[in-house]
């Protein structure tokens, strides 16, 4: 695909993306982004990482008062701004009100870059009453597009993949422009795709040797079935990472620019949630859990549990990777049998349960523990449809708690997310 052809197919997918509503935010149901999984599960993911490094900026911020700037690299319709400022504090309270780590006041200048003027616009529709935001139409294969003495930020933020957009010179050069433009220290967000998400080990490659890095990617999941594999979608290069390999390509080009690395992060996010898992576009194999999480999210809806069984092939080129998958299948599998052998326990009371076996890892031991006693509870406890309302979210946040803590930063998930503080 010439870069023509390829920049054509990226402004009309977003544009398309737009066109159905995918980014009118908070927005939920088909043709949008905003599911359960992505309000519940990724949005929460980034904002968990994100808190820690954010909380050291504020802090140093407000001893300096001075408000933080932030830039938004392939910004969408904004989303950094509504992620950035709902940031959960490290300790969750059971106050009234929820208050955010950052909050709007504390932003002196949020600065949103996107190649689509479909996207910028819809930004401008959503943000256009903070007055500290501004929206640009602007490529990042250009660089960073920052005039001449413009003020360094203090946060160069992506998310969802927008970097994954770049190949690896762009991405090179705006890594390049970022540490020099930035003050004495900056946080640098990099959201990018999973090189080893079982969404796609088609793509995971050999282990040995120069493996093809940038493949074909599409959004065929904001489209219903029988429109998939149309011509109607759009196809474009992406760049899919693995944690190790990042981490080696940041070093390399903040070492060249006399720019250290302070703290970082690299971590998972959707290891078995990803969107293609329900297109199976890439994996015929894998199966539709995103909208069997999705379904125990969803109030007054049952969910046929075994639909969540996830099912491993071990790939023949990636031991350190299969043994990753092959813990949290097994870990995962035994919550979600823990949970029906509870709900089996609750149809038939003289059946006696076991107590779950002793060589459980601690964190399914006790999220089958939860399990247990919630059924128990929950026909005494006045909800409409315990096993809906109830039962079956508590499932999804345990499951969701499994892949926060199996998490290794591997790129063996949809989205790998790479959170890194920079200093002079
Ligand atoms: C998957 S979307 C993510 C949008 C948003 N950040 C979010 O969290 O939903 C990727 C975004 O990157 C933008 N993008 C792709 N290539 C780009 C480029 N070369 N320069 C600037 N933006 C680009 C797209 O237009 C799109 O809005």
């Amino acid at each position: 695909m010439n870069q023509q052809t390829v920049l054509k197919n990226v402004l009309n997918n977003y544009a398309k993306a737009v066109a159905v509503g995918a980014y009118d935010s908070k927005l939920a149901g088909r043709g949008s982004k905003c599911d359960n999984v992505r309000q519940y599960w990724e949005d929460r993911y980034t904002r968990y990482v994100l808190s820690p490094p954010i909380r050291r900026l504020i802090e140093r911020k407000r001893a300096e008062n001075r408000g933080v700037r932030i830039m938004d690299l392939g910004c969408g319709a904004g989303e950094g701004w509504n992620i950035l400022t709902t940031l959960p504090q490290t300790s969750p309270t059971l106050d009234a009100q929820f208050n955010s780590l950052l909050n709007e006041s504390d932003i002196e200048f949020y600065q949103g870059v996107d190649i689509s003027p479909e996207m910028i616009d819809k930004a401008i529709s959503i943000h256009a009453h903070h007055d500290q935001t501004q929206f640009i139409v602007a490529d990042l294969d250009r660089g960073l597009p920052v005039d001449s003495g413009e003020a360094p930020y203090d946060v160069y933020f992506s998310s969802y993949g927008a970097l994954s957009h770049l190949s690896d010179d762009s991405l090179s050069k705006l890594v390049g422009d970022i540490c020099q433009h930035m003050g004495d220290r900056a946080i640098f967000v990099a959201d990018l795709l999973g090189r080893y998400s079982y969404e796609w080990p088609c793509y995971w490659g050999e282990i040995s040797g120069k493996s093809i890095t940038q493949q074909t990617y599409s959004m065929s999941y904001l489209y219903p079935p029988e429109m998939r594999n149309t011509e109607d979608v759009e196809r474009f290069p992406i760049r899919y990472w693995g944690g190790e390999e990042i981490d080696r390509f940041l070093r390399m080009i903040t070492e060249s620019m006399n720019v250290k690395v302070g703290e970082f992060q690299l971590c998972d996010r959707s290891i078995l949630v990803g969107r293609h898992t329900d297109t199976r576009e890439f994996n015929p194999q894998i199966s539709p859990l995103r909208s069997a999480i999705n379904s125990l999210h969803a109030i007054d809806t049952r969910t046929d549990l075994t639909r969540l069984i996830f099912e491993y092939q071990p790939h023949p080129q990636h031991p350190h990777i299969n043994r990753f998958f092959q813990n949290l299948e097994s870990a995962w599998n035994s919550v979600v049998y823990g949970c029906m052998e509870s709900l089996d326990m609750w149809r038939n009371p003289e059946k006696l349960l076991a107590e779950p076996p002793i060589e459980y890892p601690p964190i399914v031991l006790d999220s089958v523990r939860i399990l247990r006693q919630l059924v128990n509870q929950a026909p005494n406890l006045h909800f409409d449809d315990p096993r809906a309302n109830l039962i079956e979210p508590q499932l999804a946040y345990l499951l969701r708690n499994l892949e926060w803590n199996f998490q290794q930063g591997l790129g063996a998930s949809h989205g790998l997310l790479a959170i890194y503080e920079f200093r002079r």
